[in-house]
């Protein structure tokens, strides 16, 4: 038996990285999973793997850039499976761009994908989150905590899903238990092509654990939110970090 059977999970930029590996554990152990993302080829060879190892799994390709986006999901989510769970805010944009060079397009971008396509799921998701004593995790980052981990657009996003986190929490309790994770460096395609290799090592050299993190790491702290074993917990955000600033 599996700790999640039965419930409908919908995880954000599970194309790829800690939201595909997230997308994995949750389908073993018995969720019904909505991969999303812009790639289909990787959102099909997602739900394929899934639907390989005896799991369910559907995917809805959706630019979270574009504010029509979370309707997509929600509406496609519904038709599939007819009521939603657990929803992990998750998918990122990711910006290095100087305060003086930050255009409002890129500023845009990033806040669409990182922060308002989560408010814009999460309202649609809430009824139903409400009616099934549901769960929502949202992804922000040790960039949401400290300035040295992230430029401009980036750590203003991440410090803003701390604040959702918080304030969802509130608005959403007692039916919905809303908590949030700040990964440290974890080894996905957006660290790879980060080209922040000096910063990598640094966290590598001073963390305690002397490592990045891997995306089953942070796939593991999601199921610890989604599930009773985090029943007197909200509003509450986890750095999975390796200790970097400790
Ligand atoms: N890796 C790290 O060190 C680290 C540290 C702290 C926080 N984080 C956060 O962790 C989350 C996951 O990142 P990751 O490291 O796993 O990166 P990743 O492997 O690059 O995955 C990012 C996911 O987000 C999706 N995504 C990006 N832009 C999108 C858009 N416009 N519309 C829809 N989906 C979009 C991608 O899907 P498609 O490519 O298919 O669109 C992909 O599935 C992000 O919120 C990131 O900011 C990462």
């Amino acid at each position: 038996m599996g700790r999640l059977d039965g419930k409908v999970a919908i995880i954000t930029g599970s194309t790829s990285g800690m939201g595909r590996d997230t997308a994995y554990l949750f389908a073993k152990e018995g969720a019904k999973v909505v991969v999303t993302g812009r790639n289909e080829e990787r959102a099909k060879a997602v739900v394929d793997k899934i639907k390989a190892e005896g799991g369910k799994a559907i995917y809805v390709i959706a630019d979270t850039s574009n504010r029509d986006a979370a309707k997509k999901i929600y509406d496609e989510t519904m038709k599939a499976y007819g009521t939603v769970d657990i929803l992990i805010n998750n998918a990122g944009k990711l910006s290095l761009t100087p305060v003086q060079q930050m255009t409002m397009e890129e500023w845009d971008a990033v806040f669409n994908v990182n922060v308002t396509s989560a408010l814009l799921l999460t309202q649609l998701c809430e009824p139903e989150l409400k009616k099934n004593l549901g769960h929502v995790v949202n992804i922000s980052s040790v960039a949401g905590t400290a300035a040295k981990w992230g430029p401009i657009a980036y750590c203003t996003s991440k410090f803003a899903m701390v604040g959702m986190t918080r304030a969802m929490a509130r608005e959403m309790g007692p039916e919905v238990h809303v908590n949030g994770i700040c990964p440290g460096a974890i080894m996905t395609a957006m660290l790879e092509g980060s080209g922040a290799d000096a910063t990598i090592e640094f966290m590598k050299a001073t963390a305690p654990l002397k490592r990045v993190g891997e995306g089953s790491e942070i796939a593991t702290a999601c199921l610890f939110f989604a599930t009773s074993d985090s029943s007197f917990v909200t509003g509450q955000l986890l750095r999975v970090d390796g200790g970097v600033d400790a």
